[in-house]
C-alpha cells in the first residue's frame, strides 16, 4: 500500500488537531508517510504543529516525517495529496460578514446570502493562488477541498480549472446529519446508505437506508416530528447553537415532509425568524472564537506545557474522519460512496449543466463517479434554481469585476429579496472589504 505524502493548506484552523486524531485513527486505512503543515500565519500555525509532533510522537511512530513551513515550494513539492482549510480574513472578518448583515435585518451568517457571498468573494482569490501553487510543485496530487462557502468555491475553481479532475470540493454537513439518523437508528453512521440531492448546504435526503437495503425513511421523518432532531457528533453535540439548528430540522419537516433537509436550509426558509435570534453582538463568529477557538488553542497549549498529549482532551470527530475515508477512497480506488460536490452533467436532469450539485458518488482512482438522481420535483428544482444564480452570479462578479452582477444575486437569494437592501449591504460590505475584494465596477 502506497504510503501518502500529505500537506495540510491552513494547518492553523481550529479543525487540523481533530483532523489529526483522525489520521491517527484511521492509519490502517490511510497510511501516511510524511506529514507536513503550510500556513500563512506561522504563530497560528506553530502552535498546532507543536503540539501534533508531541502527539504524533506518542500515538503516530511509524509516520516517517512531520513538518510545518510557510514556504510553498517545499510544502506542496511530490505531494500526493493536500487537505485546503483557509480562512481568508479570517475569523474576525467572518464576523463583520455576520454583524453587517444583521445590521441591515438579514441572516448573518458564515455561507448563507451576504455573508457567503462576502466571504466567497474573498476565498476565490487565494483558493486560485493556492490551487495554482499545489499545481506548480504537485501537478497530480489530490486536493480535497473544505474551504468555505465550498458552494461558491466550487463553482469558482471549476471555470478557473476546468480540466482539474483532481480536485474535490467537499462538506461534512450531510455526514454530521447522517451521524444524528444513525443515532436514532442503533446503527453505525457508516452502514448508512443516504440518497440525496441539492447543492452545497441546500439539499435533502431523499432515502435513508442501511447497507442491508432497509429503507428508514418514513420512521426517521416520524421520529423526528414526535421526539426532535439533535446534534450527535462530539465536535456540536454541546453547542447550543448547532442544538438549535438541528431543532429547526422538525419545523422544516412539518412544513415540507417529503423530503428529510440540510439543517442549513433553515436560513432560506425561515430567514425572518433566523434573524430574531441572533444578537449582533455575539454572533456566531464571536461564539466560535470565545469557543472552539479558544478551546482548541488552551488544548494545543496545555499539550505543549506537559510535553505530552496522554491527557489531553483529544477527539475523533467526524469532519475528520469523513474527509480521510473520501481521501483513501481516492487513493486507493476503493469505490466506496460519499456524498461530494461535483459538476452536474446531467445527474440532476432538469437543472443546468453546469452546476455543482451535492450528490452521492463513489470515490476512485478517476475521480467521483456520481449517480444518476433524474428529474426533480418542482419546488426543489424552484428553489435550487435560484440559489444556484446567486452562486453563479457571485462567481461571474468575480471574474468580471461586476457590482451589478451583485445586485442581482442579492436580490435572487432568499435572504434579501428587496434590491434596495441589496444595495446597502453591499456599500458596507465593500468598505468592510476593501483590501480582500476585487475592485467593482
Ligand atoms: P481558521 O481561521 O481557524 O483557520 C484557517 C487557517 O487558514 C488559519 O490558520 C489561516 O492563517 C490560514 N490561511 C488563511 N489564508 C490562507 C492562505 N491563503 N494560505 C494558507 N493558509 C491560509 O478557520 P476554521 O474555522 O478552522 O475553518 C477553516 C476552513 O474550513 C474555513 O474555510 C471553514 O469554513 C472550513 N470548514 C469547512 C467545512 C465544510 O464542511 N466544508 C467544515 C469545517 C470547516
Ligand atoms: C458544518 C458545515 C461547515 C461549517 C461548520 C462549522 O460542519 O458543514 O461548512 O464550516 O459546520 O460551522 P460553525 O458555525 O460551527 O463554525
Ligand atoms: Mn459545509
Amino acid at each position: 500500500m502506497h504510503k501518502q505524502r500529505l500537506v495540510i493548506a491552513g494547518s492553523g484552523s481550529t479543525y487540523t488537531m481533530g483532523m489529526m486524531m483522525s489520521l491517527i485513527e484511521e492509519k490502517e486505512n490511510f497510511p501516511l508517510k510524511e506529514v507536513v503543515f503550510y500556513d500563512i500565519d506561522e504563530q497560528r500555525q506553530e502552535r498546532n504543529a507543536k503540539a501534533t509532533e508531541i502527539l504524533f510522537k506518542e500515538r503516530y511512530p511509524e509516520l516517517e516525517s512531520f513538518s510545518y513551513t510557510t514556504n510553498k515550494e517545499i510544502a506542496f513539492k511530490d505531494a500526493d495529496f493536500v487537505f485546503v482549510q483557509i480562512r481568508t480574513g479570517g475569523l474576525p472578518m467572518r464576523e463583520k460578514d455576520e454583524q453587517i448583515s444583521l445590521k441591515h435585518g438579514v441572516v448573518g451568517q458564515e455561507t448563507c446570502g451576504p455573508g457567503g457571498m462576502a466571504y466567497g468573494l474573498r476565498s476565490i482569490k487565494d483558493m486560485i493562488e493556492l490551487v495554482n501553487d499545489i499545481r506548480t510543485y504537485a501537478p497530480h496530487a489530490w486536493i480535497l477541498n473544505y474551504t468555505n462557502p465550498a458552494a461558491i468555491v466550487a463553482v469558482a475553481l471549476k471555470q478557473e480549472f476546468p480540466d482539474d479532475h483532481r480536485l474535490l470540493n467537499i462538506c461534512d454537513m450531510p455526514i454530521a446529519i447522517m451521524i444524528s439518523y444513525a443515532k436514532m437508528l442503533n446503527i453505525d453512521v457508516w452502514e448508512i446508505v443516504p440518497e440525496y440531492f441539492g447543492l452545497n448546504h441546500f439539499g435533502w435526503f431523499t432515502k435513508i437506508y442501511d447497507k442491508s437495503g432497509n429503507d428508514h425513511t418514513e420512521r426517521l421523518k416520524s421520529r423526528i416530528i414526535d421526539e426532535g432532531f439533535t446534534p450527535e457528533d462530539t465536535e456540536i453535540a454541546n453547542d447550543v447553537s448547532w442544538q438549535k439548528t438541528f431543532e429547526q430540522a422538525r419545523q422544516m419537516l412539518m412544513d415540507f415532509p417529503e423530503y428529510l433537509p440540510n439543517t442549513y436550509l433553515q436560513y432560506y426558509l425561515y430567514p425572518d425568524q433566523m434573524v430574531e435570534k441572533e444578537d449582533p453582538e455575539r454572533t456566531r463568529a464571536r461564539q466560535v472564537i470565545e469557543g472552539r477557538q479558544n478551546r482548541v488553542h488552551s488544548l494545543c497549549d496545555g499539550i505543549i506545557e506537559k510535553g505530552t498529549a496522554k491527557d489531553a482532551d483529544l477527539h475523533v470527530d467526524i469532519h475528520g474522519v469523513f474527509m480521510v475515508k473520501a481521501a483513501a477512497s481516492l487513493a486507493y480506488n476503493l469505490n466506496e460512496r460519499f456524498i461530494v460536490i461535483t459538476e452536474n452533467n446531467g445527474i440532476i436532469s432538469n437543472l443546468p449543466e453546469d452546476a455543482m450539485v451535492e450528490v452521492p458518488a463513489l470515490l476512485t482512482a478517476n475521480g467521483p463517479k456520481p449517480f444518476a438522481i433524474g428529474e426533480i420535483p418542482t419546488f426543489y428544482k424552484g428553489l435550487i434554481e435560484g440559489q444556484y444564480a446567486y452562486e453563479k452570479l457571485v462567481t461571474e462578479a468575480y471574474f468580471e469585476n461586476s457590482y451589478q452582477k451583485l445586485v442581482q444575486a442579492l436580490t435572487l437569494n432568499r435572504t434579501v429579496i428587496s434590491p434596495d437592501k441589496a444595495k446597502a449591504i453591499l456599500e458596507d460590505m465593500m468598505e468592510a472589504n476593501a483590501s480582500y475584494w476585487p475592485e467593482l465596477n
